[in-house]
C-alpha cells in the first residue's frame, strides 16, 4: 500500500496563482480547486464552485474537505476594480481570509494565506517582515487588514506577501502576457520606468509555498525574487529573451499613466527571513525569465487555454 497523499485545498484555482499551484501540486497531491465564476473544463482535479461572498461559505468548504494544507489565493486582485467596488473589496480582501484561517484552525489544517507587496506606499523600497505597512488604495487596504486577521485568528498560518507573474487560463492576467502579447501583435506599450518590483513567476512560487508547508513554517513572510528591476526593464528583457521588439516599450513615469488606484513605486523587498527559513537562496530575475520562456516554448500557454470551459 502507497503513502496516503496529502489533501489540498486552493481557493482561487482559476487564477493567476491558483490554477498554476493546482497544475504543479497535483501529482504529488490530492488537489481540490476552488472556482468561483470560472468553471475550468479538463482539469486534472476535482473543482468546486462556490461563491465565497456568500457568509459562511468558506467554512463549509473546509469542513465538507477537511484539507491537511490549504492555499488561499482567492481574491478580489484587480487594483481598478477593488476602487469601484470597495464593499466586494473588504468582503473578499479583508473578511474572508478570517473565515479561511479560522475554519483551518478548527479542522487542523495547515494554511498558506496569499497577500502582497502593495501593503507599503513604496516611498523607501528594501522593506522587511518588521517594516510597517502604510496602504495606498482600497486593495492595499484590504490586503492588510486580511493578513492581520489571518494571524489574529490562526497564528500558526503563513501569510505570504507575493508579486508574481506568468501564464493564465486566458492570457490576459499578468503583466508579462500584456508584454508578450503587446508587442507580438507589433503594438506599443507604456512600461513603467519608476515603478519596482521584484516578482516570481507562478510556477516557482506554488513550489515555495508548497516547501513552506512542509517545513512547517508559521507567520509572515517576504516570498520574492532576491532580484529586484523596473517594470520598464522587466518588459525589455522579456522582448529580448522571445525576439520582440523591446523598442515598442514606450519609457514612463506611473504618474502619466491614468491609473484609478495609487500604485507604490518602489516595492522593493528583502527576502533575508525566508532564505533563512528555507535554506536556500531565492531565484534571480533571469531563473525566472527563463522558466517563463521555458513553459511558452513547451506550449503551457496553449495547455492553459484548453481548460476555459465554453458555457
Ligand atoms: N497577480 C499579482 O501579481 C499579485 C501580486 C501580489 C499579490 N497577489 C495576490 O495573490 C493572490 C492570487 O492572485 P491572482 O493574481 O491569482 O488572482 P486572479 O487571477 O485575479 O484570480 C482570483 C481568483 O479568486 C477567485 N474569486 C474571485 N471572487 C471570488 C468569489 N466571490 N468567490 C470565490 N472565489 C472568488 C477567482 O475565481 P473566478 O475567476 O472563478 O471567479 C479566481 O480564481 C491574491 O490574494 C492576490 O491578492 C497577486
Amino acid at each position: 500500500m502507497g503513502e496516503r497523499r496529502i489533501r489540498l485545498l486552493v481557493t482561487g484555482a482559476s487564477g493567476l496563482l491558483g490554477i498554476n499551484l493546482c497544475l504543479d501540486a497535483v501529482a504529488d497531491f490530492e488537489v481540490t480547486g476552488v472556482v468561483n465564476s470560472r468553471r475550468l473544463a479538463g482539469a486534472p482535479f476535482p473543482q468546486i464552485q462556490v461563491d465565497f461572498t456568500q457568509p459562511g461559505s468558506a467554512a463549509k468548504i473546509i469542513e465538507d474537505i477537511c484539507p491537511q494544507w490549504v492555499v488561499h489565493c482567492a481574491a478580489l486582485a484587480d487594483l481598478d476594480a477593488c476602487e469601484k467596488n470597495p464593499d466586494l473589496s473588504t468582503r473578499l480582501n479583508a473578511h474572508l481570509p478570517g473565515e479561511v484561517a479560522e475554519a483551518c484552525r478548527k479542522v487542523g489544517a495547515r494554511l498558506a494565506h496569499i497577500s502582497t507587496d502593495a501593503v507599503f506606499d513604496g516611498e523607501r523600497g528594501g522593506y522587511s517582515e518588521e517594516d510597517q505597512p502604510n496602504p495606498q488604495s482600497v486593495y492595499a487596504r484590504d490586503k492588510w487588514l486580511g493578513e492581520q486577521a489571518v494571524l489574529q485568528a490562526n497564528p500558526q498560518a503563513i501569510v505570504a506577501r507575493v508579486n508574481f507573474y506568468g501564464w493564465s487560463l486566458l492570457g490576459q492576467r499578468s503583466l508579462a502576457e500584456k508584454f508578450f502579447y503587446t508587442l507580438s501583435a507589433g503594438r506599443g506599450m507604456m512600461g513603467f520606468t519608476d515603478v519596482y518590483f521584484c516578482p516570481l513567476v507562478n510556477r516557482h512560487l506554488a513550489h515555495i509555498l508548497l516547501e513552506m508547508l512542509e517545513k512547517g513554517l508559521e507567520g509572515l513572510y517576504h516570498v520574492f525574487s532576491r532580484e529586484c528591476q523596473s517594470k520598464y526593464a522587466f518588459g525589455v528583457a522579456l522582448a529580448r529573451r522571445f525576439g520582440l521588439d523591446a523598442g515598442l516599450i514606450r519609457p514612463v513615469s506611473v504618474q502619466e499613466a491614468g491609473l484609478s488606484a495609487r500604485r507604490s513605486p518602489n516595492l522593493t523587498m528583502r527576502v533575508d527571513k525566508i532564505e533563512a527559513a528555507l535554506g536556500h537562496p531565492m531565484p534571480g530575475q533571469e531563473e525566472e525569465l527563463e522558466a517563463f520562456y521555458r513553459l511558452y516554448q513547451e506550449g503551457y500557454p496553449q495547455r492553459l487555454r484548453t481548460m476555459v470551459a465554453v458555457e
